[in-house]
């Protein structure tokens, strides 16, 4: 911590003056997690707390379109983002041309697209998701099929749990399709009292061989309520550091997969950021308007 000290000390005092305020997701790393963080959530609790902000500024600590998410939310405010290339596979995976291919092949079904999407592939959407409330959302379209787009496991997650038929678009995670269920087979026979917990980014396979699924900040509640003398987070890595210095009786086996878009974002950035005010997210107007429709609805229905 003494190497961060300086930084952290320099961002809070920074905050102030500018009026801003920092939303991170559970995958920063624990000196900004803990030390720079105003709120910590997963993706559907940053996109209603951005709703919610009052400051001038609001510094975002995760990847690009949780930066777009807010400032379509909440479009009066500055949104900067530390690293613009902070990116996200399944982000990067589908265009809204993309989104109208899939209407063509599959007509009169709604697109339910993850919000891990840019601002246009949510104007082109019907609704948005996250991992916290997909199979919620998908049950309540009226339509019996349901196009859920970029994540083609988080939509057979999601598929084996919902009435609706799913059809999907063939984007994954970089960071949860490297888990296998036979690494976690193998694993369960070494230690046979090991909880695996897994986020529904992850194939069905290891799904199917997790103790529980949820979102991001469902598993860091999972583990505090379930306090487990072992866990295995099949997620990406600084989940585990940040919760693990408040779990002390819990032991959080390895491995773990970095997402190497999240760990674009650094204290350093952050200062950058803060000192110079550049890095500001902007959506074009026409585009927000429609996006922000499709959040909305989202936040709407999960209330
Ligand atoms: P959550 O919405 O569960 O936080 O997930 C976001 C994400 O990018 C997971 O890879
Ligand atoms: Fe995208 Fe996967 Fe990284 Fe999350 S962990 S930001 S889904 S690449």
């Amino acid at each position: 911590w003494a190497i961060y000290a300086p930084y952290v000390i320099e961002i809070n005092r920074l905050k102030k003056e500018r009026n801003a305020v920092i939303l991170a997701h559970n995958y920063m790393t624990p000196e900004i997690y803990h030390g720079i963080a105003d709120f910590v959530g997963d993706s559907l609790q940053l996109a209603i707390k951005a709703t919610e902000v009052e400051e001038e500024v609001i510094v975002q600590c995760g990847v690009h379109f949780m930066a777009e998410t807010s400032k379509i939310l909440n479009p009066s405010k500055t949104v900067l983002m530390p690293d613009m290339a902070a990116g996200c596979s399944l982000a990067e995976s589908i265009t809204a041309e993309g989104v109208a291919e899939m209407r063509a092949k599959y007509p009169g079904a709604p697109v339910v697209s993850y919000v891990n999407t840019t601002a246009e592939v949510k104007a082109a959407s019907d609704i948005c998701c996250t991992s916290a409330n997909a199979v919620q959302i998908v049950d309540a379209m009226e339509a019996d099929t349901v196009i859920m787009a970029p994540d083609q496991y988080l939509a057979q997650n999601v598929a084996n749990l919902s009435k609706k038929k799913v059809v999907y678009w063939p984007g994954s995670c970089i960071v949860h399709e490297l888990y296998t269920a036979e690494d976690l087979r193998a694993y369960r026979e070494l230690q046979p009292e090991t909880k695996i917990i897994a986020h529904p980014e992850c194939t069905p396979a290891v799904v199917a061989e997790a103790d529980f699924t949820g979102s991001t900040s469902g598993i860091i509640k999972w583990v505090e309520d379930n306090r487990p003398q072992e866990v295995m987070l099949v997620t990406e890595c600084s989940m585990a550091s940040n919760i693990a210095d408040e779990l002390p009786d819990v032991n959080f086996a390895k491995p773990c997969n970095m997402c190497p878009y999240m760990k674009k974002i650094t204290l350093e950035k952050v200062l950058y950021a803060l000192h110079t005010m550049e890095g500001a997210v902007e959506v074009e107007a026409e585009v927000a308007e429609k996006a922000r429709l499709a959040v909305e609805r989202m936040i709407d229905l999960s209330r």
